[in-house]
């Protein structure tokens, strides 16, 4: 037994949000990326404590989430963040394009990463920008950046690169040497670098995740963090993300954006995340342990049961990328709707590379998980 479990199934149905009101009830949600735990109970105690005295107007500032967040990030990886280098908006894809629009300009290009978080295909044509595909390689140690097509693709004229730190779908911790190479390279070719590290708190083994601002004066020179509690503490309704910057030319850029963007932030959200960063601790610690039982639980009942399918467990986070290609299903998520009534993220969202593939939730109870895989593999006997 983990410390925490997640909600029985009759409570999860009575939430509100698209994870649980999306299908009807005979379907097994493990699609989107929300978890069914409880919240923690810091941030609970927070946002009840804002509303109870109603105080639910505008933000007067980024207090009090810059000093968590800088206290957070040197107690979580050793990372030293000045408060006044925080900015705070509504949540981490509107911190994502407004970022692009102070960096890119109309017409302009911006790298991804493929297979990799769907909106990253349409978050740069919103700051009225272009797409550019450098797909992860897939190597005898796993995914990994490539660095001589990202070179080449900077060398091109693209004026920044959107960086999934650690990567979604694949649970991809970026090694702190690849990340220095790339800060390097986007000196050497004038490219900003957008990190959006909202998975990083959800890394499984301490000290593996590298912030990307604390790898070299060169990724600081360029580069933008952007994060939020939202991922980690399950409060993605709350509004609340960070923009970090730690070098002059890109705080001027965090500085330029129009007065709106910081004051779309939730003031609910402002105290939840605090909270989230300040007392957070001990039941994020909780999650990981039982995030961690189901990732590995997750490779047990494949082994067993869906020998066909091919999975490499998260370094970070509760998505699992899953192969199908072996079952021989096109469109796996079609699939697994149709004749397993479980949901799962369809593979060829994330990018081309994803044909074949879907994304697996397991942050969920385990007879959830077990229920769903069961189900799954009954479907592939039909
Ligand atoms: C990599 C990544 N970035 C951003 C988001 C969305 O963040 P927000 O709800 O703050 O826009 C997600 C959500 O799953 C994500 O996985």
């Amino acid at each position: 037994m983990t410390k925490i479990a997640a909600e029985p199934l009759s409570a999860l149905r009575a939430r509100t949000s698209y994870k649980w009101q999306t299908y009807p009830a005979d379907v097994l949600p493990l699609f989107v990326a929300e978890m069914d735990y409880p919240l923690a109970e810091p941030v609970q105690q927070a946002i009840i404590g804002r509303v109870l005295a109603s105080d639910t107007g505008y933000i007067a500032g980024p207090e009090p989430v810059a000093a968590a967040f800088s206290g957070y990030a040197g107690r979580a990886w050793g990372w030293d963040v000045a408060a006044g280098d925080v900015r705070t908006t509504t949540d981490v894809s509107v911190a994502i394009v407004e970022c692009l629009r102070q960096a890119v300009p109309v017409d302009g290009s911006v790298v991804i990463t493929p297979p990799v978080y769907p909106p990253f295909f349409e978050l740069p044509p919103e700051a009225d920008a272009s797409v550019v595909e450098v797909p992860l390689l897939l190597t005898g140690t796993g995914w990994k950046l490539d660095l001589p097509q990202l070179e080449r693709a900077f060398a091109r004229g693209a004026e920044a690169l959107l960086l999934c730190s650690p990567h979604n779908p694949l649970g991809l911790v970026h090694s702190a040497e690849s990340l220095r190479a790339v800060a390097d390279l986007s000196v050497k070719y004038g490219v900003a670098v957008i990190s959006d590290e909202i998975h990083a708190p959800l890394t499984y083994e301490a000290g593996a995740f590298t912030p990307y601002l604390s790898v070299s004066e060169n990724a600081r020179e360029f580069g933008i963090c952007v994060t939020a509690a939202s991922k980690a503490w399950n409060i993605a309704g709350t509004k609340c993300a960070l923009m970090v910057a730690q070098s002059d030319r890109m705080r001027l850029q965090l500085d330029s954006m129009p007065a709106e963007v910081p004051a779309r932030t939730s003031i609910l959200g402002l105290h939840g995340t605090a909270a989230a960063y300040n007392d957070g601790g001990p039941w994020l610690g909780d999650v990981l342990e039982a995030l961690a039982a189901n990732r590995s639980l997750l490779g047990e009942l494949l082994a067993a049961e869906l020998p066909g399918v091919i999975y490499r467990p998260p370094s970070a986070g509760y998505l699992a990328w899953l192969d199908f290609r072996g079952l021989g299903w096109a469109d796996p998520a079609a699939v697994a709707m149709e004749r397993a009534r479980v949901a799962l993220e369809p593979g060829q969202r994330f990018g081309r590379q994803g044909t074949g593939f879907a994304r697996l939730n397991f942050a969920c109870s385990p007879e959830v998980l077990a229920e769903a895989v069961a189900r799954l593999a009954a479907a592939a006997v039909l």
